[in-house]
C-alpha cells in the first residue's frame, strides 16, 4: 500500500425516514438557506414538499435555485453564487442527483470567492473558503454525496472539468432509498454503470498488497451485478434501491481506494465526450470502459484475470492470464448489454467527425492514467474502438 491519510467528514444519514434528520442538522447553520434542485423530479416524488415543511417548521428563510442541468453548467453556478451573496445565505441544501450536488459544491465555493467560479473550477485559483452545505440524494450513481469532487461544464467553451477541495465535502448527506424509487429506468442503468466504473477506476492499479481493498471492490462489483437485474425487474423495490444506493456511496467515498492509486483515464475520456455531445455520464462510461480495458489489457493481464475470476466467475484452468482477462472483459460487455446500457458511440448518434476535438479536450490533462499512461494516439484508438 502507499502511505495515506484518510479523512471523510460527511455525516451520513441512511435509511427510510431519514429526511427527518434535517430537523437536527439545519439549526446549527443559521436562518437563511438556499435550496437547490434540478428539473422538477423532487416535486413529483414528494421530496420538495417534505423539505419545505421541515424548513418552514424551523422558521428558516428559504431561497430557491431550480433547473440545475444534468451535466451542470457554470452559468448556473454563477447564478447560485450571486444569489448566496445577495441574500446572505448561511447554508445550501442540495436535493437531487450528482449534478445538483456538484453544482452546489461550486456554488458554495463561489459564494466565498471574489471572481468567476470558473477560475477555481479550472484550477487557476485556489479554493480558500466555502459556505457549508448538505445534501438529500435522490439518485444512486456518483458518490458526490460523500466526497469532495465536482464536475462542471462550460457549454460556451465545450469544456467539462473535474475539480475538488477538502472544503467542499458535504456537512451531511441524507440517503433515503424511498426517494430513489422514482428514478427512471435509463437513469437507474446509467447510475449502476457509473458505480461499477468508479470501482474499476480504483481497482485497476499497480499498487502492491491491497487484499482488503480488492475484497471491498470485488464485493461491490458482484453486488451490483447480482442486484441490477432484480432492480430493473422491479424499479419500485425498496430493498434493491437500498442496496444500490449503499454501493454508490461506498464506491467513491474513499473507502475502497485508501492506499492505492487508481487509474481514472476512462472518466477523463468520457468527460471529453460529454463536453462535446452532452450525453449522460454513465451512458458514456458503458461505451468506453470495455474498450479502455481491451486497450490496456497487456499492461496488467494478471489484474484482469483476477477480475474475471473473482467478479465474473470465469474458470481460469488451462488458459493464459490474458485469455482469462479477455473473457472477463467480454463478460462485462455481456452484462452491460443485458441491462440495456449503450455499447457504441453510434447509440448516441456520435460518428467520427469530432474525434480530434474530443481527443484535444481529453489531452488538456494528458498524458493521463496510472494503470497505463495514455497519449493522444491511445485516446484516439479507444474512441475509434468505441464508434
Ligand atoms: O433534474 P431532475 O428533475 O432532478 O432529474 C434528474 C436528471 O434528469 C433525474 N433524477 C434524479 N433523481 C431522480 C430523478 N428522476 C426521478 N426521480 C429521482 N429520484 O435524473 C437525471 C440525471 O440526474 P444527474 O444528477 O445528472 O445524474 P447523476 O447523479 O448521474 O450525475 C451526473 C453528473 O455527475 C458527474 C457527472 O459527470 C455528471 O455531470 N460526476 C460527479 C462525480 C463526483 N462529484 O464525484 C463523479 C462521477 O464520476 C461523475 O463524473
Ligand atoms: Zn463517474
Amino acid at each position: 500500500m502507499n502511505r495515506f491519510r484518510f479523512h471523510n467528514p460527511t455525516r451520513l444519514h441512511f435509511g427510510e425516514g431519514t429526511l427527518d434528520q434535517l430537523k437536527e442538522e439545519l439549526p446549527a447553520y443559521g436562518k437563511t438557506v438556499l435550496l437547490v434542485y434540478g428539473g422538477g423530479s423532487i416535486k413529483q416524488n414528494g421530496l420538495y414538499d417534505g423539505i419545505i415543511r421541515i424548513l418552514s417548521d424551523l422558521n428558516i428563510t428559504v431561497h430557491e435555485l431550480s433547473g440545475v442541468e444534468p451535466n451542470p453548467r457554470v452559468s448556473t453556478v454563477r447564478k447560485g453564487a450571486e444569489l448566496c451573496k445577495k441574500e446572505n445565505v448561511d447554508f445550501i441544501l442540495a436535493a437531487g442527483g450528482g449534478s445538483v450536488i456538484d453544482c452546489v459544491k461550486a456554488i458554495a465555493a463561489g459564494a466565498r470567492y471574489d471572481g468567476d467560479p470558473w477560475d477555481f473550477i479550472t484550477h487557476k485559483a485556489p479554493v480558500k473558503e466555502a459556505l457549508p452545505f448538505g445534501t438529500v440524494l435522490t439518485l444512486a450513481a456518483t458518490g458526490s454525496e460523500m466526497n469532495s469532487g465536482s464536475v462542471i461544464t462550460n457549454w460556451e467553451t465545450q469544456e467539462k472539468v473535474g475539480w475538488g477541495s477538502p472544503l467542499v465535502f458535504p456537512q451531511f448527506s441524507i440517503l433515503d432509498p424511498a426517494y430513489t424509487r422514482s428514478v427512471p429506468r435509463n437513469q437507474t442503468i446509467y447510475g449502476m454503470v457509473d458505480i461499477m466504473s468508479h470501482v474499476f477506476e480504483s481497482y485497476f492499479n499497480h499498487t502492491e498488497n491491497r487484499p482488503v481493498q480488492d475484497g471491498f471492490s470485488e464485493t461491490l462489483l458482484r453486488t451490483v451485478i447480482e442486484t441490477a437485474p432484480k432492480l430493473l425487474e422491479d424499479l419500485n423495490s425498496f430493498e434493491h434501491r437500498e442496496t444500490i444506493l449503499y454501493c454508490g456511496t461506498m464506491a467513491l467515498n474513499g473507502m475502497i481506494s485508501m492506499g492505492i492509486r487508481g487509474d481514472w483515464a476512462t472518466h477523463n475520456i468520457e468527460h471529453a465526450v460529454s463536453a462535446v455531445y452532452d450525453i449522460p455520464h454513465g451512458g458514456g462510461l458503458a461505451i468506453l470502459f470495455p474498450n479502455w480495458m481491451e486497450h490496456v489489457l497487456d499492461s496488467g493481464p494478471e489484474r484482469f484475470k483476477q477480475m474475471a475470476v473473482n467478479v465474473f466467475g470465469i474458470d481460469p484452468a488451462g488458459k493464459s492470464a490474458r485469455e482469462v482477462g479477455l473473457e472477463g472483459i467480454q463478460a462485462l460487455r455481456a452484462f452491460w448489454t443485458s441491462i440495456e446500457a449503450p455499447s457504441r458511440l453510434a447509440d448516441y448518434d456520435i460518428d467520427d467527425s469530432q474525434l480530434e476535438t474530443m481527443v484535444d479536450k481529453a489531452m488538456v490533462y494528458g498524458p493521463f492514467g496510472h494503470f497505463q499512461k495514455l497519449d493522444r494516439e491511445d485516446v484516439l484508438a479507444i474512441y475509434r474502438r468505441s464508434l
